[in-house]
């Protein structure tokens, strides 16, 4: 079991920051190799022709490695969630009747891209709403998306867990049921890759997006992204030069290529290399690895499963762990309390969580101890 890691990072000692799916504090090790970076442009002849690509080789690597796939070249290094996601929806086969099926109250990142095939190409966008009951959300939840997916299905866009209350989805079933009815099965990961485990032979998904910032531990503005067989012939958003065959030849460069290189790196954004942020989100990425996501879920519940299991006893709402994360969980609030107060009371005692409709979200890391769980707890139970 992984120990308490808070000497990897430089939190300040008189907050607790329980907000990670807001955006991760960084590590000592990013931020020296980000350092290090910008001061190495001082001399331009550090930078060599092979960096473009070894730079970029490393980063898919460490991605290749968290998500369990067998080539590095079958990922893509995006600037953000929504980059991922345009390339998904320009290369999407779906016209007029057919439909696309998402959890109601997705990141919008995870529904502009849907919502503008309706109005090009009069695809259907069918959210299925979250129910209503408090016992049994998430199994219930589960069963309707299942149910919605029929053979007008063209995808169905999904987190594996919900980035507001952690709701996990059971994304094995879920592929069972697109794989009947010939729907391709898109993942936005942003706020469970890098925490929750997650293995491409397992899930069989033909898109996964992440951002960076968050439970990846890199900068913000860089994250990574699978593309399956569906995508493999497909047409990028934009046409990067480095992603054309041979592009690695540098005097070689204007006779120029129809071919992309092999895989996914068609879809990989212009100046991927970016010698700042492609090494940090390599060394958050190699860190993640190191410590593995499910050492990573198994350290969160170890920190948080009393002071839940309390605030069951004292009237909140939180799903119970076989449908939600362990690193994510809403704690709905009884309809008596005053989320308002509730939340000035939370600011001024420094706690950092974020509150989503009537559910505050808390989302801890390795840096977290059992003790900032329970200062939330006082808060809480103070407001009762
Ligand atoms: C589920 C989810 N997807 C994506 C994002 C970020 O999207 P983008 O990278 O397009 O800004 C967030 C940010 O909070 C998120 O929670």
């Amino acid at each position: 079991m992984l120990t308490n890691q808070s000497h990897l990072f430089n939190l300040p000692d008189d907050i607790t920051y329980l907000n990670c799916a807001y955006m991760s504090p960084g590590l000592k090790s990013v931020a020296e190799v980000g350092v290090r970076a910008i001061y190495g442009k001082e001399d331009p002849t550090t930078i060599k022709p092979s960096d473009f690509f070894s730079n970029t080789k490393k980063l898919r690597t460490e991605f290749r490695k968290l998500l369990n796939f067998s080539d590095e070249k079958d990922c893509a290094i995006i600037p953000s969630a929504s980059y991922g996601l345009a390339n998904v929806a320009k290369n999407l086969k779906a016209g007029k009747g057919d439909n696309i099926v998402c959890p109601e109250g997705q990141f919008p990142s995870n529904i502009y891209a849907w919502k503008a095939l309706e109005k090009e190409k009069g695809v259907q966008l069918n959210l299925i709403a979250a129910p209503k009951e408090s016992t049994d959300r998430g199994r219930i939840w589960n069963e309707r998306i299942l149910e919605a997916i029929d053979s007008n299905t063209k995808m169905v866009a999904i987190g594996h867990v919900h980035w507001a209350d952690g709701t996990k989805f059971n994304l094995k079933k879920i592929r069972q049921r697109t794989r009947e009815v010939g729907a391709i099965l898109v993942i936005d990961g942003t706020q469970s890759i890098g925490a929750l485990p997650f293995d491409v032979q397992e899930f069989e998904p033909d898109a996964v997006v992440v951002a960076g910032y968050k439970w990846l531990m890199g900068p913000y503005a860089l994250g990574m992204a699978y593309y399956g067989e569906y995508f493999a012939q497909g047409s990028p958003i934009e046409n990067n030069w480095m992603n054309r065959l041979d592009s690695e030849n540098f005097a070689n460069l204007v006779n120029y290529q129809d071919e992309y290189q092999s895989g996914a790196i068609r879809y990989e954004t212009g100046e991927s290399a970016n010698f700042i942020l492609t090494p940090m989100l390599t060394e958050a990425l190699r860190q993640v690895n190191e410590w593995g996501p499910e050492n990573i879920q198994s350290y969160c519940r170890s920190i948080a499963q009393e002071v839940q299991s309390e605030l069951l006893q004292l009237g909140f709402q939180i799903e119970s762990s076989t449908f939600r994360a362990e690193h994510l969980f809403g704690i709905r609030l009884p309809a008596s309390m005053n989320l308002g107060q509730i939340t000035q009371r939370l600011a001024d005692a420094r706690i950092y969580v974020s509150v989503r409709g009537n559910s505050i979200r808390v989302a801890p890391h390795l840096y977290n101890t059992s003790s900032d769980l329970s200062r939330l707890l006082e808060v809480l139970k103070a407001s009762v």
